[in-house]
């Protein structure tokens, strides 16, 4: 795996270069997992640089906090700026993105209401996540957490040690990725990425209701997918409908759209990418190409 890598790094308001942006050992989200972050992408779009959703993903940085009783010390205006500054410093036409805002080394007791946040903003170049092609993937052994232990609709660094195992139990069994039911048993989402299943026309993902993360690839395709006249489900899916589905993506951030050609082994439809993936991948890459429309991005 390749390490990311770029020239600076926006700490606590100012900027500091990659290899000394460091913390203590005693860094309390190192020890607990208190930290929350985004992942977002900055396209080299017609109308220039440009990063996907800006307002929305920092929005949800300040509600995954929130939902923590972590105080951020900025505002959202102050937080949308130093992105675009740190891509600007580290003149970057196209990268990905990662907020992070986590406790940090005033204490190691476990309670973290008295311990400071702090935060940054690293940029590097990322290329595609879950690669080009149609993917493999498993129903995990693992279970997405269920409601009321940890809340899937916060980012946090926590929470994604049951993302981790997910993954693991995919990749070590030689599958792409994995999907993860929750404790009920119904069908929530991908270690790190939203589900959409196509079945006779009609386009399902998974309610949030279900345990999932509020992705906001998730909310731009429900978008396209209604402006192109599908029917969409947010409900309940049983995990047989993913056998039988016509056709099945995850969408998120670093993974885009990955179409998915078998879930334990069983193919979905032909066992490549469905043609209702492939009008609704093609529309999206079209808007992250022009950079329009424009109110979808926050410009660099
Ligand atoms: C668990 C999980 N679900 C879904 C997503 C997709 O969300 P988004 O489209 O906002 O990147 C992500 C990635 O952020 C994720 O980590």
């Amino acid at each position: 795996m390749e390490k990311p890598k770029s020239d600076f790094v926006w700490m606590n308001g100012k900027f500091i270069k990659w290899q000394d942006s460091n913390v203590h050992i005693t860094t309390h989200a190192l020890h607990y997992g208190s930290s929350i972050f985004e992942g977002i992408r900055c396209y080299n779009t017609k109308n220039g640089s440009a990063v996907f959703k800006l307002k929305e993903h920092v929005k949800r940085f300040f509600e995954s906090a929130k939902i923590y009783r972590m105080e951020i010390p900025y505002s959202k205006e102050e937080i949308q700026k130093a992105i675009t500054e740190t891509i600007k410093k580290n003149n970057l036409k196209e990268c990905y993105i990662r907020p992070l805002a986590y406790k940090n080394d005033e204490g190691m007791g476990l309670n973290p209401l008295n311990i400071c946040v702090d935060v940054a903003i690293m940029v590097w170049y990322w290329g595609s996540y879950l690669g080009d092609g149609a993917i493999d993937v498993k129903v995990s052994s693992w279970n997405r957490m269920a409601p009321n232990t940890f809340p899937a609709l916060a980012k946090a660094g926590g929470n994604y040690i049951n993302s981790q195992l997910a993954k693991m139990d995919a990749v070590i069994n030689g599958y792409d990725e994995a999907i993860m039911l929750n404790t009920n048993g119904f069908v929530t989402e991908g270690s790190g990425e939203n589900l959409f299943l196509i079945k006779d026309g009609t386009i399902y993902t998974p309610a949030l209701s279900d345990s999932v993360l509020k992705g906001i690839t998730r909310a731009s395709v429900m978008c396209i997918a209604k402006e192109m006249g599908y029917i969409l489900k947010e409900e309940t899916i049983p995990r047989e409908m993913l056998y039988i589905a016509d056709e099945l993506f995850f969408t998120g951030t670093a993974a885009e759209i990955a179409p998915i050609k078998s879930v334990d082994k069983i193919k979905i439809g032909n066992g490549k990418t469905g043609p209702v993936t492939q009008k609704i991948k093609d529309k999206f890459l079209s808007i992250l190409k022009t950079g329009e429309p424009k109110e979808w991005f926050g410009f660099v």
